[in-house]
């Protein structure tokens, strides 16, 4: 384990595994503290272990979050603001795909999961986030939201999954992504807090559990590793190469251009402005 990062703490959101167990085990190799938030204390005490002994660092915890519910949302970020003193990164990895269904507040999953609870997540950390600066908010969007196409309808988002296999509910969760990372830079600039969103690859994680059995390990082969879907979100969360940047959307540890609509400045404003509405009752 080196020292580089000794004092510092980063928040990784669905670390238990995919890119973000791989995320938390390098982070852990760096000597920070690292605090893996997820929904299955039964599925992640077993990581935190495995990541403690890899990387030799024994400042590795659970904490519980599940993104779906925007109370234990709020439980989960009282609670670090309650015991931290500082947060360096906070990462948004968490994500569902292909999966239908509704939040407990009646959002339909993806958008709840992967944009909104991140969203209020996000919102609550920030005075902590100010407090330690130069801090990062990293957030693990997808090439996926290219294929929204034409408007992006935002009344659309409430009740369950409406397609079959909820894949375009994914890609509109993965355009608020890069849009929530736009106006979050935008409303922080000059604050020392900087923003990144970031596509990882098409990897061989657990995301693609609901792929038919025969197919799946066929389908992975084509993919890359954990490790190498990780180092995009490794780049933006600790290269002094992007500390200068925010809001902007990276793909291989490179800066690239998002889609015309995740450009969209008005839409990325009517997203925050609508988001904020529907996480009133939790700020
Ligand atoms: N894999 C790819 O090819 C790919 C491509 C583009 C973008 N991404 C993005 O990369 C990120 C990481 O995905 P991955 O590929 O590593 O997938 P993964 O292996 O399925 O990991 C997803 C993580 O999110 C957690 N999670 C799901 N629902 C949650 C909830 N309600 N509350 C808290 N945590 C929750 C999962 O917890 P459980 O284990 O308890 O389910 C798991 O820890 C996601 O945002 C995904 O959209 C992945």
């Amino acid at each position: 384990m080196s020292q580089e990062d000794k004092g510092k703490v980063y928040v990784i959101t669905g670390a238990n595994t995919g890119i973000g167990k791989v995320t938390a085990l390098e982070l852990a190799k760096r000597g920070g503290r690292i605090l893996m938030a997820c929904r299955s204390e039964q599925k992640a005490l077993p990581v935190v272990e495995e990541v403690q002994k890899e990387s030799g660092n024994s400042d590795v915890h659970f904490i519980k979050l599940d993104l779906a519910s925007l109370s234990s949302v709020k439980t989960c970020a009282s609670h670090i603001l309650d015991t931290e003193e500082r947060l360096d990164v906070l990462i948004n990895n968490a994500g569902v795909a292909s999966i239908r269904g509704e939040t407990q507040e009646g959002f339909e999953l993806a958008f709840g999961v992967n944009h909104l609870g991140h969203f209020l997540f996000t919102q609550l950390l920030l005075p902590l986030l100010k407090k330690s600066t130069p801090s990062r908010v990293v957030t693990v969007a997808s090439k996926a939201h290219y294929s929204v196409k034409g408007a992006l309808n935002l009344d659309a988002v409430k009740g369950a999954t409406d397609t079959y296999v909820g894949l375009k509910e994914y890609e509109v969760s993965k355009l608020c992504n890069i849009l929530f990372t736009k106006e979050l830079a935008k409303r922080l600039e000059g604050s020392g807090v900087t923003c990144y969103a970031l596509h990882p690859g098409v990897v061989a994680s657990d995301i693609w559990r609901r792929i038919p059995g025969i197919i799946r390990p066929l389908a992975k082969m084509f993919m890359i590793s954990n490790e190498e879907g990780a180092k995009t979100t490794l780049y933006c969360a600790t290269s002094p190469d992007v500390a200068g940047e925010s809001g902007l959307y990276y793909d291989e540890c490179k800066q690239k251009k998002p889609s015309k609509l995740a450009r969209d400045e008005a839409l990325a404003s009517e997203l925050w402005r609508r988001s904020e509405e529907w996480v009133a009752d939790f700020v």
